[in-house]
């Protein structure tokens, strides 16, 4: 069978029967019994998916059982549209979920999507790596960035934000070009920017022992879950000290923005302005994403409450007309 559809063509109400990379299925239990959560990409997109099967419960836990996340299915069901979001539901075509599709034809151009612009964000975070003034503390980052080529490679997270190949660079490019803006755009403030830009590069950087390629996706290693990504980053940057040995002001500096990027919800607050940067330039680099992929699910005119933002999102109209709407008649239309 050849891919004869992708995620950008489908609208609501369509008959679905085409192959998609099914990623993180979870098993659920409802008022009418067991279904599938998953979601089916594509090199166009993403959809939301639930396999509801013919109403056995046994049937359902035992295609959750042979389902392999990253792996190929013919996925054939109806397109819907629940809660302001489409998706796809599967019923009688629950059979074709029992074996993954194994054809030599399967091509990462068809399954793999990533809308980040991978050699441009390595690029850049080297550059930005490079304008650090401070020897040692600029050649710790570069060093940091050549021992884990899977840096450029993995997501920065499994759905809410850059949940896409190459997302992890992008958003901590991203996170290092806001947080370096807001030392410059500060005045008054005694900013150490090298400080900034390295915290700033280095935030996420446990991530790369967080996730695992498997078929055209990536799967969370139980270290996410069980120790998490700054405790997994702390580890790696103190590897790393034990061979480059950066001034210990540095190091301990450089520990704290890993440990409290996460702001009030982090093990300890922010304690100093660079920490608080690093802290508000992820927190604007994983909004604006959640909100603008949540807008993308929304119809203009319509409040629904974000999957992944957590609040309510809306289309608001402009003068000059809806650029996602724009957007979508040039690639194909969702709504
Ligand atoms: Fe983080
Ligand atoms: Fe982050």
């Amino acid at each position: 069978m050849e891919k004869n559809l992708f995620i950008k063509d489908i609208s609501p109400g369509d008959r679905v029967d085409s192959m998609f990379v099914v990623e993180h299925p979870s098993l659920m239990s409802g008022k009418k019994g067991k279904y599938i959560t998953c979601t089916l990409t594509d090199a166009t997109g993403s959809l939301p998916c639930k396999v509801w099967g013919t109403g056995q419960d046994e049937q359902v836990t035992r295609i959750y059982d042979a389902l392999t996340a990253g792996m190929v299915y013919r996925c054939f069901g109806n397109a819907s549209v629940f809660r302001g979001t489409m998706e796809l539901n599967i019923n009688d075509g629950v059979g074709y979920l029992c074996t993954p599709v194994t054809a030599d034809h399967l091509s990462a151009e068809d399954y793999v999507y990533s809308p980040a612009d991978a050699e441009g964000n390595k690029k850049g975070l080297f550059s930005l790596a490079r304008s650090i003034t401070r020897g040692p503390l600029r050649d710790f980052v570069r060093a940091a960035l050549e021992a884990y080529p899977l840096f450029f490679e993995v997501p920065a997270a499994r759905y809410k934000h850059h949940a896409y190949a190459g997302g992890l660079a992008e958003h901590s490019y991203e996170v290092a070009r806001m947080a370096a803006a807001m030392a410059d755009g500060v005045s008054g403030v005694a900013m150490d920017r090298d400080m900034v830009i390295a915290g700033a590069i280095l935030h996420d950087i446990g991530k790369v022992a967080s996730f695992e390629k498997q078929g055209f996706g990536f799967i969370s290693l139980p270290a996410y879950s069980l120790v998490g990504h700054t405790t997994l980053g702390i580890q790696i940057i103190g590897r790393l000290q034990e061979q480059r040995g950066l001034p210990e002001e540095d190091f301990a500096h450089l520990l704290h923005i890993l440990q409290s990027h996460h702001g009030e919800y982090a093990e300890v607050r922010p304690h100093s302005a660079e920490a608080w940067a690093v802290h508000f330039g992820d927190n604007a680099s994983a909004m604006f994403h959640e909100v603008d992929e949540d807008l993308r699910e929304t119809p203009p005119g319509e409040v629904v409450k974000g999957r992944r933002c957590g609040g309510l999102v809306f289309r608001f109209e402009r003068p000059d007309g809806d650029p996602l709407q724009q957007e979508k008649e040039c690639q194909g239309t969702l709504f």
